[in-house]
């Protein structure tokens, strides 16, 4: 949410307006590296606000990217069993971080976590259509029929499924991506299984046009810069 920059750095800074103003004056604020004007609106959820080149840490809410394990439940409460919340570093944490969207157990790759319930509705709300990028690995190689079935809008759970991508990446070990529009439970796993496969691997890559960051070995997170998460909201709908 846009503010008057006054607002936000007398509130993150806890300094008075009176020195916000002379900080403002003396062009040591930047958002998204361009100098300050006093009065002019910034977003602190989506920009980068710096003091003397130094990021302040004024973000409303935390976004971050997990590159999730297998064996870890994408849950707050794993009732004992290790959850993706275990994962995140006490220095990146916050109070009522949750995992925005579903992996399986067995799945890994890109989990979105986060404090914005607003914002995770809004990722995930089939409304929004925001697509999200699998590469399964297989028991045997994809037919050449699955990518018009995936295509043509299979039906499941009494629905007929939004029109999914298969793109066969090899046959030989046998391994495609997946790009779905929704979410539904198991719903890589089901369509496979429908063209006569199993999967046996199922990493997700992608969340919208964000890719995991291949640095974060698996179990690693990081926070989202503000243009990422401009990145994923630009693609959502209210
Ligand atoms: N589809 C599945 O079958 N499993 C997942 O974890 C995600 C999508």
């Amino acid at each position: 949410m846009s503010e008057r920059i006054e607002k936000i750095l007398a509130r993150e800074l806890n300094e008075p307006r009176s020195r916000v103003k002379t900080l403002l004056q003396k062009g040591q604020v930047t958002v998204d590296g361009v100098v300050a004007r006093a009065g002019q609106q910034a977003d602190p959820d989506t920009q980068e606000i710096c003091l003397a080149g130094e990021p302040i840490a004024c973000r409303a809410f935390v976004y971050l990217m997990l590159n999730k394990p297998t064996g870890v439940l994408s849950a707050t409460d794993g009732k004992g069993a290790p959850t993706v919340l275990d994962l995140v570093p006490s220095a990146l944490g916050r109070k009522g971080l949750f995992p925005a969207g579903r992996l399986d157990k067995d799945t890994t790759g890109f989990v979105l976590l986060t404090d914005d319930g607003a914002f995770a509705h809004r990722i995930l709300s089939p409304r929004s259509h925001i697509p999200k990028t699998y590469i399964a690995t297989l028991d045997k190689p994809v037919p050449p029929t699955a990518a018009a079935a995936f295509a043509g809008g299979m039906e499941m759970d009494g629905k007929v499924l939004q029109p999914a991508q298969l793109t066969i990446l090899s046959a030989h070990p046998p391994r495609a991506q997946v790009v779905l529009r929704q979410g539904i439970y198991h719903q890589v796993k089901r369509m496979f299984a429908r063209v006569g496969c199993t999967v046996t691997a199922l990493h997700r890559t992608a969340m919208g046009v964000l890719e995991l960051d291949p640095t974060l070995a698996p179990g690693d997170c990081r926070a989202l810069t503000p243009a990422e998460v401009a990145l994923l909201a630009k693609d959502t709908v209210q």
